[in-house]
């Protein structure tokens, strides 16, 4: 069994995630998230935020996700948004043409697809690929657009559910502009739904029709690409895929050897770095790559990706777009509206550097990374989550459900979820199956209470990975859980 399939079972069981809705069979490219998922999705949204906006001191927003057409029409994505599909001429099946020839045409022509739709049929003949269903001849290839079509009010005026959250960014920044201080730089991020209608996903979490997003728009003046809070991070290394060899370069070098278009490019790349490191995603699994020109979205100039590995092959999980002023550009075109600003006595367009990241993928590939197998000291598979992704952050078990012992572990527990924590509170089964049934789904700490603790005020804190416990101070537990939330402390 692959890890991929492994982790879908697990997460059926485990409330992680799974197809919605299931009574009608499912839907591919759909997924729900159950109380377990939740909780893990929340927590890396939560420290998204804190390490891009509110660190930064940026601003966030929540916009529409229903577009009208128009302004999908400016941004391109009516136009350009599309994959290269292929369909069987006999019994009509449709597969996305790309992935599907991409091997055969890597064989024979030693490179990637061109993004040209005549060399797909060219290489669909060479290489005399079939349909996989029925064995018929493909007819040629054409782009369908991926996204949901819908429409407003009565009268059905064409929209489209968002395919991604930046547009809504975009048609905000002017007010926003006006609103907070009408400078550059000015930053706005948004955490939110997009909709893709993908041609065959197959991929669970990492090709989803409908997906979360967290994006963040930087806009500045382009005579200026420099960023404050560059030199904070100008020493950090992160690993480069550059033709195809992977190497250390810091953000200061990325600059220097013109590899990120500016510094503020350079600055988010670390701080990508960092925040995957802090979710669990090991650094031998993951490293940046720059693409090539036929790789790039409709508007963007410069992209840096993450791809993280994966048993599904390379994910990837983020794309650093150098936006420029395409987007309020066109918006402007397209309205008639002004979209330019005035900063140091000139009438410009801001250009704008976009980091967009899925949280599904990357939740995905959080599961994959942070499974542990099973072993003679844990008779059970678990999940070594840093405490800061966990689901709860601590669980509490009364060692018995009588003599106080209950009434003193619901008292800390609800102490603790005053605090802000998550806390699992079980009370049946025996204890050792209570610690396994933590590991399984992640759980770093758990406090119990015992006879001892009626006694003393103090409980026991087991460590998750080494299974070592400490006595503690009830007094203590909220301090001691904080610590080792923020050190990452998972063994005694
Ligand atoms: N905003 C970039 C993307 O959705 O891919």
């Amino acid at each position: 069994m692959q890890l991929h399939e492994k982790i879908f079972e697990l997460a059926l069981k485990r409330s992680f995630f799974f197809p919605s809705y299931e009574p009608y069979g499912g839907t591919a490219g759909f997924y729900d998230y159950g109380p377990v998922g939740v909780l893990i999705k929340h927590k890396i949204e939560r420290l998204w935020r804190k390490m891009f906006i509110k660190s930064e001191g940026f601003h966030e927003v929540e916009t529409s996700t229903v577009t009208p057409e128009p302004v999908l029409v400016a941004s391109g994505h009516v136009e350009s948004f599309g994959d290269p599909v292929v369909e069987c001429t006999k019994c009509g099946t449709k597969v996305r043409a790309d992935t599907f020839v991409e091997d055969v045409h890597y064989r024979m022509h030693g490179e990637k697809w061109d993004g040209r739709l005549d060399s797909l049929d060219q290489t669909i003949r060479d290489g005399e690929i079939k349909c996989p269903r029925c064995g018929g001849l493909f007819g040629p290839a054409y782009m369908f657009n991926l996204m949901f079509k819908t429409g407003i009010g009565g009268d059905l005026a064409p929209a489209y559910t968002r395919p991604e959250t930046a547009q809504g960014i975009f048609t905000a920044f002017p007010r926003l502009f006006r609103n907070h201080g009408t400078r550059l730089p000015m930053a706005i991020g948004q955490i939110g739904r997009s909709y893709r209608n993908e041609i065959s996903p197959r991929k669970g979490l990492v090709r989803m029709r409908e997906f979360t997003q967290m994006e963040l728009e930087y806009f500045f003046d382009p005579e200026s690409g420099g960023y404050e809070g560059f030199r904070d991070v100008e020493k950090q290394k992160m690993t480069m895929a550059l033709d195809s060899k992977k190497e250390e370069m810091s953000a200061g070098e990325l600059v220097e050897k013109k590899i990120a278009s500016n510094q503020i490019m350079s600055f988010f790349l670390a701080r990508e770095w960092e925040f995957y490191k802090k979710v669990g995603i090991p650094e031998d699994r993951m490293y940046f790559r720059v693409l090539g020109e036929n790789e790039m979205p409709h508007y963007s100039k410069a992209n840096i990706d993450m791809e993280v590995e994966s048993s599904f092959g390379v994910v990837e999980t983020i794309g650093n777009a150098y936006r420029t002023d395409f987007d309020l550009s066109q918006h402007a075109k397209t309205s008639g509206k002004d979209l330019s600003v005035h900063v140091e006595g000139r009438k410009i367009i801001p250009h704008v550097v976009e980091v967009s990241m899925g949280v599904d993928r990357l939740f995905f590939c959080i599961l994959e990374h942070c499974y542990r197998e099973k072993t003679k000291e844990k008779d059970w598979e678990w999940f070594d989550f840093p405490p800061v992704i966990a689901p709860y952050h601590a669980a509490v078990f009364p060692l018995m459900r009588k003599d106080g012992l209950d009434k003193k572990a619901k008292e800390l527990t609800g102490m603790l979820r005053e605090k802000g924590f998550d806390i699992a509170y079980r009370s049946s089964g025996s204890i050792g199956r209570r610690y396994a049934r933590g590991d399984e789904i992640g759980i770093p700490f758990a406090f119990t209470v015992d006879y001892d603790t009626l006694k003393d005020d103090t409980v026991t804190i087991r460590y998750r990975n080494d299974g070592g416990q400490e006595r503690i101070k009830i007094a203590d537990c909220d301090s001691v859980l904080r610590k080792n939330i923020q050190e990452g402390k998972v063994t005694l």
